[in-house]
């Protein structure tokens, strides 16, 4: 075990875990933010998706050491009141079906409209399509993108 320094959400958290472990599950296990999402753990899903200084990665994959020098933001850290542009977005398409993807797929979309705010349907669709809907919900998120880049 190793005392590591991660800045997660814009505070400064210390966490005592073996170095090697994935964010994912300090974030989940020794933080609490439980929004971040276990689906596959070998980052073909994207449920995990958070950013590392404002850029998507899974966290299932990425060592905690990995993060010590960057910022996290999960879907906790999106707005504080779940007032994001895209989350407003995804409650006005009614996007989700189970909700289980639906964080990562958020993280990924906020992503795309901070380097395209006004993305094709294509470019949707191409931006977010490593991150998976097991309920097929596809044609909801990509219509709540479309919302949010016009709200954004
Ligand atoms: S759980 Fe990380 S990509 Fe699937
Ligand atoms: S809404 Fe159920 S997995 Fe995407």
């Amino acid at each position: 075990m190793t005392e590591l320094s991660i800045n997660v959400n814009g505070q400064s958290q210390v966490v005592n875990v073996d170095p090697t472990t994935p964010v994912l599950w300090v974030l989940r296990e020794h933080l609490g933010l439980t929004g971040t999402k276990y689906g596959c753990g070998k980052a073909i899903c994207g449920s995990c998706t958070i950013h590392l200084n404002g850029t998507p990665i899974r966290a299932c994959i990425t060592p905690v050491a990995a993060c010590t020098s960057g910022k996290i933001t999960t879907i906790e850290g999106l707005s504080e009141n779940n007032n994001h542009p895209v989350q407003k977005a995804w409650v006005e398409a009614q996007a989700p079906q189970c909700g289980y993807c639906q964080s990562g797929q958020i993280m990924q979309a906020v992503s795309l409209l901070k380097n395209n705010t006004n993305p094709t349907r294509e470019e949707i669709k191409s931006y977010l399509s490593g991150n998976l809907c097991r309920c097929a919900a596809y044609m909801r998120i990509i219509n709540a993108v479309e919302i949010a880049s016009k709200i954004s």
